[in-house]
């Protein structure tokens, strides 16, 4: 029960970036990344399998209901700014934690997906990791993180690294590296500094009250 109240405690919750907006993964979000999980080159990215719009909205449904694992969609937030765009539209991938020891809940693992090419190299992948690594230190109580990396995914491996994450083991018949990092005090110093780069909003409020800008009054 503890666990399940941690990780829906996103449910309501939207953080707010300098160039991104994360909001919790709804059923609205789901025809926009399906699409995207046709990608034959975001599956081999992210090792996924591609599943079917059926189950993407399954998928959606457990990820929500999961006792262990936090999703949030990751918005372009100058598009988002204006509120005539549709949430959907400013969709551009998505970000996870997941527990992955019940016997250690301070550990877990991250995925992130800049799942629409025009949007990657340009600072998002760094800013979204932050701001996750940030919300579960902070919210979830999680102070290790590891990531599962293709070994051709230099990138990723380069972005990881980045954040101190170092190779703990590397598995040559899945082609896979694994990278982790312990966030000591002084990391997070280093890292996060006072954490003004991130607010913290109430989604559900914030999400209608962008819809009442535009929404026309029915006479
Ligand atoms: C990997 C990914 C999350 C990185 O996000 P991004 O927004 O493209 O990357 P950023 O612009 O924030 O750059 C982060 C770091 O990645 C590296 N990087 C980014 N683009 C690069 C490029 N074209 N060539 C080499 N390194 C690059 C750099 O180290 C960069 O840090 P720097 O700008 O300080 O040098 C994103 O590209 C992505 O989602 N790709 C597809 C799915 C995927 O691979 N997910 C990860 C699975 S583990």
């Amino acid at each position: 029960m503890k666990l399940l109240l941690i990780m829906r405690i996103n449910e309501d919750t939207l953080l707010e970036g300098d160039k991104v907006v994360l909001v919790p993964y709804n059923a609205d979000h789901v025809p926009r990344y399906h699409q995207w999980m046709c990608s034959p080159d975001l599956q081999k990215l992210t090792a996924s399998e591609p599943l079917t719009l059926e189950q993407e909205y399954d998928m959606q449904r457990s990820w929500r209901e999961d006792d262990d694992k936090c999703t949030f969609i990751i918005l372009d937030k100058q598009k988002w700014a204006d509120p005539t765009v549709a949430e959907q539209e400013c969709m551009v991938g998505d970000v996870n934690i997941f527990l992955t020891d019940p016997s250690d809940p301070s550990l877990a693992e991250l995925e992130i997906m800049i799942a629409v090419p025009f949007y990657r190299g340009k600072g998002l992948g760094k800013e979204v990791t932050r701001m996750m690594m940030c919300y579960g230190i902070h919210k979830l109580g999680i102070r290790k993180f590891e990531v599962k990396i293709g070994l051709d995914n230099k990138i990723s491996i380069a972005m990881f690294k980045k954040f101190h994450f170092k190779e703990l083991s590397l598995s040559e018949v899945f082609r896979e590296v694994t990278l982790g990092v312990t966030v000591s005090e002084a990391l997070e110093k280093l890292l996060f500094g006072n954490m003004d780069f991130m607010l913290q909003r109430e989604y559900g409020k914030t999400r209608d009250s962008r819809l009442a800008t535009f929404t026309p009054l029915s006479l």
